[in-house]
């Protein structure tokens, strides 16, 4: 049933339709809670909906969330997080192009449940060593492989030998030794390593461990029961992993665009890293810029399209319909709107320059749908209800702030007056442009002293696992998705209808005229 079906005479005077809606307000730039979503007649239940999207031919996702592309969000093990969880990281370019690439291969090569480098001991060691490693590195294992100097295994510690009693014994005499030892081979892993090793283990009973060798059998992983039923149960759940074809996690890094000293794109250097990034078997390459709209964004994509054709390649950032045709027509996959909307931006302040984020989106959106590219709401989400408002004109959205204080990102914790708090900053701080983003603002290095900063530096409060957080807002937009009768956000889009909040509806949709014990918000689960 179409969603103008579902109103009736007078609702369709109040609830309009984003192309009904946002021309009516042409003259006010909206953000997220300006307006409201209308519910729908229903009889979609949130846990059956599907938020699974097609970025860009070969990039899908399970869930439409990116983790920014920020110093301080995201590197290898937000991305392997993110891509777990169904949404894809795109690891930032702070840092020398070889450790981009070794970031990106982290990811790529992540097999999930394979612990990669594992705690080895050597057969000279007294079993009394290993019981102070454990007790040093607060283990909570006690069996460990173990290997030669070159890698090579020689057998397995079980843990019921790792004993007081046995301290003086040297490792050598302790071990299960390597013909009684079950090994794998690395290439019996593929195409589904989780899958092979559960099958093992129901294969094997009583073995807890299993490890991978390759034809020198030299150690290259090794697969815990525990680590694999805690797995296959998940896998039966809710969550799935965003793939590539061959079984990876999907993977996404911005690159930055040098120039060189005649001020011409530095075009060697550019495909040079791009190359080796895609050798790593990178799914999606962002130039991502404050403007995008600008000559030398739109030189980097063409650069890019024209030396490799099938790579889906993200660009912005803009918040205009001329500036997704210009990108999309440069060879944009998959355009990024957002200038100034974001938690740590000053853009506007600093530049005044700047549109809030619906209406930014509502206009892009008319020539996305016209260029065939998909659009990514950057910036300014603070809670669920944000992602299902943009999820109505955006295909999928980019948080930075939101995941900042989740412990796969980058940084330290910091505690202050007995919080925890991790450090976020804007790469157009001065602190992160010269760390490498300044050209993102449109700045060399040497003078980002001088230079207007258009971002500030900043502490999130520890905010868990990622998981947990993107469970939270996963479990929000389903909820939204049921509230307007919607399966999917194909049909989400077709059927929100949008009305413009007063600022007294506004205070009434947070919680209100209580003493709060404990904060319900989505971004502290
Ligand atoms: P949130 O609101 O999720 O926003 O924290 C993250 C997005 O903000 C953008 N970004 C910046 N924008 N100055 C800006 O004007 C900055 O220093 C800055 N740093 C990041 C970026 O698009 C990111 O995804």
């Amino acid at each position: 049933m179409a969603a103008s079906d579902l109103l009736n005479e007078i609702d369709r005077k109040f609830y309009l339709s984003a192309e009904e809606f946002f021309p009516a307000h042409h003259r006010v730039a909206l953000t997220y809670d300006d307006v409201t979503l209308a519910t729908l007649h229903s009889d979609v239940l949130p846990r059956d909906t599907q938020l699974d999207v097609r970025l860009a031919e070969g990039l899908d996702l399970r869930i439409p969330i990116v983790s920014a592309d920020m110093d301080t969000v995201t590197e290898s093990r937000m991305a392997i997080a993110m891509a777990l969880n169904g949404g894809l990281g795109l690891i930032h370019y702070n840092m020398p192009e070889r450790d981009q690439l070794r970031e990106v291969a982290r990811v790529k090569n992540h097999v999930h449940g394979l612990i990669q480098e594992p705690i080895k001991v050597s057969p000279d060691q007294f079993i009394g060593d290993i019981l102070e490693l454990i007790e040093e590195r607060r283990f909570s294992f006690a069996t460990f492989p173990v290997v030669d100097a070159t890698g090579r295994l020689l057998g397995l510690l079980p843990g019921h030998v790792v004993k007081p009693r046995y301290a003086k014994r040297r490792v050598a005499e302790a071990l299960t030794p390597r013909s009684q030892v079950k090994t794998i081979h690395l290439s019996e892993l593929q195409p589904d390593p989780i899958a092979r090793a559960d099958r093992f283990f129901t294969d094997h009973p009583g073995i807890h461990k299993l490890l991978v060798v390759d034809d020198e059998d030299r150690l290259h992983g090794l697969f815990t029961l525990s680590d694999i039923e805690r797995i296959t149960l998940e896998r039966n759940a809710l969550v799935k992993p965003a793939r590539d074809s061959q079984f990876r996690l999907l993977c996404g890094a911005a690159i930055s665009t040098p120039r060189l000293s005649d001020g011409s794109l530095d075009r060697d250097r550019i495909l040079g890293h791009v190359s080796g990034l895609v050798e790593r078997g990178l799914d999606v390459v962002a130039v991502s810029t404050a403007h995008g709209h600008s000559k030398g964004v739109g030189e980097a994509v063409r650069l890019i399209r024209n030396a490799f054709p099938r790579l889906p390649i993200i660009a912005g950032n803009v918040t205009s319909g001329a500036g997704v045709e210009f990108l999309a027509d440069a060879g944009a996959s998959i355009v990024k709107v957002g200038q100034g909307p974001g938690s740590i931006c000053t853009t506007r302040v600093v530049a005044g320059v700047g549109i809030p984020q619906l209406t930014a989106l509502y206009v892009a959106s008319q020539a996305a749908r016209k260029k065939g590219v998909t659009l990514l709401a950057d910036g300014g989400i603070t809670k669920s209800g944000d992602m299902v408002k943009a999820l109505t004109l955006a295909d999928g959205v980019i948080c930075g702030g939101l995941f900042a204080g989740c412990a796969e990102a980058p940084g330290q914790i910091i505690e202050i007056n007995g919080k925890l708090y991790k450090q976020y900053r804007g790469m157009g701080s001065h602190a992160a442009m010269k760390a490498g983003s300044a050209a993102r603002y449109g700045h060399t290095l040497d003078t980002t002293r001088k230079v207007a900063a258009e971002g500030v530096e900043a502490l999130k409060e520890v905010a868990g696992a990622i998981d947990t957080v993107l469970a939270q807002m996963v479990g929000g937009i389903q909820s939204g998705l049921g509230y307007l009768g919607a399966a999917n956000l194909h049909q989400h889009r077709a059927r929100a209808r949008f009305i413009r909040v007063s600022p007294a509806g506004q205070r009434e949709a947070s919680p209100h005229d209580i003493i709060e014990v404990k904060a319900t918000s989505s971004t502290s689960p």
